[in-house]
């Protein structure tokens, strides 16, 4: 049996990374899934992939910090699938290494949009669904910047953490209604985002100094972790914080 059989997901930022290695597994896994980007091209080839593979999949260009954006997309989802059973909340954006003074208000106002109001905004539009469904999963992409401060990244810490706390205020608040909202925190993963730093060999080796597991994680790793808090598997588990992060966290 396929793990999310009978179910239907969006998942954001699904046209690259991590994003795009949810939406190829949960179709594996039997969910119909909506996968949604800002960047409309790397949608559609997902989207392709899946359905050339027997899977069932719509895209939407999408900016998550869209709040007219958001609830286009859950409606069209609503009109196609007629519910939402899982969203995972996975576009983000970095932003340069940059001391706290040097910021500007823009890059601040950019990742807090990106990564806090999206992830609010998602969960604003899909939970009503989930309501009228009697219940739904939610998981929310944080970081191992969400648990600790690192340097010369304020915003997307702020940002991360945010996404942190405010997962477990919805899991909370929503529990009772069979609504099950966890967060997931990946270490370092080889994706589209990271080329550039574990492209300068120093960089790298620093990076793998710092991960007990040696070696950075691949895209799966953490899709994997985010299928099994989406799924059924994960029934008795709310407003957890899982690090896919080869024990970063644990030092
Ligand atoms: N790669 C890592 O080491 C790492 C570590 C911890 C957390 N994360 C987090 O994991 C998530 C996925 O990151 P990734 O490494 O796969 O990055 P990625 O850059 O490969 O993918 C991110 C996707 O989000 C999309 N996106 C950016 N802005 C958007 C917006 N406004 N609306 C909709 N989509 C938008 C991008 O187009 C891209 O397809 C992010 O939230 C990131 O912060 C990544």
């Amino acid at each position: 049996m396929a793990r999310l059989e009978n179910k239907v997901a969006i998942v954001t930022g699904a046209g690259s990374g991590m994003g795009r290695e949810e939406a190829l597994l949960f179709a594996r896994e039997g969910a119909k899934v909506v996968a949604t980007d800002i960047r409309e091209e790397t949608v559609r080839e997902v989207v392709a992939l899946i359905q050339e593979n027997g899977g069932e999949a719509a895209g939407f260009s999408h900016n998550v910090a869209s709040e007219d954006q958001w609830a286009q997309i859950v409606k069209e989802t609503i009109a196609k699938y007629g519910k939402v059973d899982i969203l995972v909340n996975n576009a983000g954006v970095s932003g340069d290494a940059t001391r706290m003074h040097e910021i500007t208000l823009e890059t601040w106002n950019k990742i807090m949009d990106i990564n806090l109001t999206g992830t609010f905004l998602g969960m604003k539009y899909v939970i009503p669904h989930m309501l009228a469904n009697k219940g739904g999963s939610i998981v929310n992409i944080s970081s191992i910047a969400g648990l600790t401060g690192g340097s010369g990244a304020g915003p997307y810490t702020a940002s991360k953490g945010a996404v942190r706390l405010l997962t477990k205020a919805a899991a909370v608040d929503y529990a009772k209604d069979n609504i099950r909202v966890n967060s997931v925190h990946p270490g370092y993963i080889e994706t589209p985002m990271t080329t550039g730093l574990f492209a300068d060999e120093r960089m790298m080796q620093w990076f793998l100094s710092q991960t007990p597991l040696p070696r950075l994680g691949k895209a799966i790793d953490v899709a994997e972790g985010v299928l099994f808090l989406a799924s059924d598997a994960s029934s008795f588990i709310t407003g957890i914080e899982l690090p896919v992060d080869g024990g970063y966290s644990a030092q």
